[in-house]
């Protein structure tokens, strides 16, 4: 639901009296609405916020972002109450993997260590030996031995890509990100033909087609940090439109192409239904009534605290 301008300012100015009130702290992934990106207290992708909660002082932390991203916050940062505005956001990469499933998927390969993507929930993790983000991934592939075979879940896109990037071989589980596979390669090529000069620049949860074109492909703070930095002009962008309100900031003077989607919606771009649950209005909700909390068991948080412990010590 929109809420008009009037209406943003208030929920705007509750959520900072509660947050002060109440020594919290709002973490807001690159792909929440604008309103919220600018009431958060960081803004960034899946390892930088990682690291900010579990190193925050505050009591309270607010995750404006999805459902596993809450709880590794959790599982990083045990003792700080951890807040959702919306249990539903999830992840169409977490629910491709259940605990009961990753365990037979295990169990085939008894030889294999497990590499899993950070977007997955907490018993996938406690299975798994070591977890990673976009911005960490090769890093951690390639810090494993040559001879050791891998399996890595879920996303099957990012993994083909560490594959080609790190020249080894690994068993993919076979899921996607709804959003990132939602992109048109037929039209992106004739996006490129207008834009000749335009970079095209990806994440690598994009499917095959899109990566072998891609001028650049990356995390979404590093995306941003190419686009900052390039001297190209123009850029076509392949991810959640959300990132697009941090572009119109960190990259002012750039002209910023939304990759296009196969259906005809209005914006034309990919957005993450998950993600946009979250609105200010249950901001200020979460934060006034203390509630929806994330609780985890103490044996599950010991266990999926290892391979989350095991990525931080490989990411500087
Ligand atoms: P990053 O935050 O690592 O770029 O991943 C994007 C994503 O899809 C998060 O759900
Ligand atoms: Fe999951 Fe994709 Fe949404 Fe990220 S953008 S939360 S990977 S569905």
């Amino acid at each position: 639901m929109q809420i008009n301008s009037a209406q943003k300012i208030n929920y705007s100015q509750k959520i900072i009296e509660l947050k002060k009130q109440k020594n919290a702290v709002i973490l807001a992934h690159y792909y929440q609405r604008p309103e919220i990106q600018d009431i958060a207290d960081f803004v960034g992708d899946s390892l930088a916020l990682a690291k900010n909660a579990a190193s925050t002082t505050a009591d309270i932390i607010v995750f404006a972002g999805v459902h596993f991203m809450a709880e590794t916050a959790k599982i990083l940062n045990p003792k700080k109450k951890v807040l959702v505005p919306d249990m539903d956001a999830g992840c169409s990469l977490a629910d491709s993997c259940s605990a009961e499933a990753f365990k037979q998927f295990r169990q085939l390969y008894p030889n294999h260590i497990a590499v899993t993507y950070i977007n997955c929930n907490a018993e996938v993790k406690a299975q798994s030996d070591i977890i990673c983000t976009s911005s960490n991934a090769k890093q951690i592939v390639a810090s494993i031995d040559k001879n050791q075979p891998i399996l890595f879940s879920p996303d099957k896109n990012l993994g083909r890509y560490l594959m080609k990037e790190t020249d080894r071989n690994m068993v993919l589980w076979n899921g996607a990100c709804l959003v990132h596979e939602a992109f048109s390669f037929h039209k992106v090529l004739q996006l490129c033909a207008k834009h000749p000069e335009a970079k095209i620049v990806a994440h690598p949860e994009s499917d095959r087609q899109i990566i072998e074109i891609a001028d650049f492909i990356g995390s979404t703070s590093a995306m941003i940090n190419f686009i900052q930095k390039s001297e190209a002009k123009s850029f076509i962008v392949g991810t959640e439109a959300g990132i697009l309100h941090q572009l119109k900031s960190e990259a002012v003077n750039k002209e910023i192409i939304p990759m296009p989607v196969q259906d005809d919606n209005a914006c034309a771009c990919s957005e993450c239904g998950y993600m946009k649950v979250n609105t200010l209005e249950k901001i200020a909700a979460c934060l006034s009534q203390e509630s929806p909390e994330i609780i985890l068991q103490e044996d599950l948080i010991q266990r999926a605290l290892l391979p989350l412990q095991k990525m931080m010590s490989l990411s500087n």
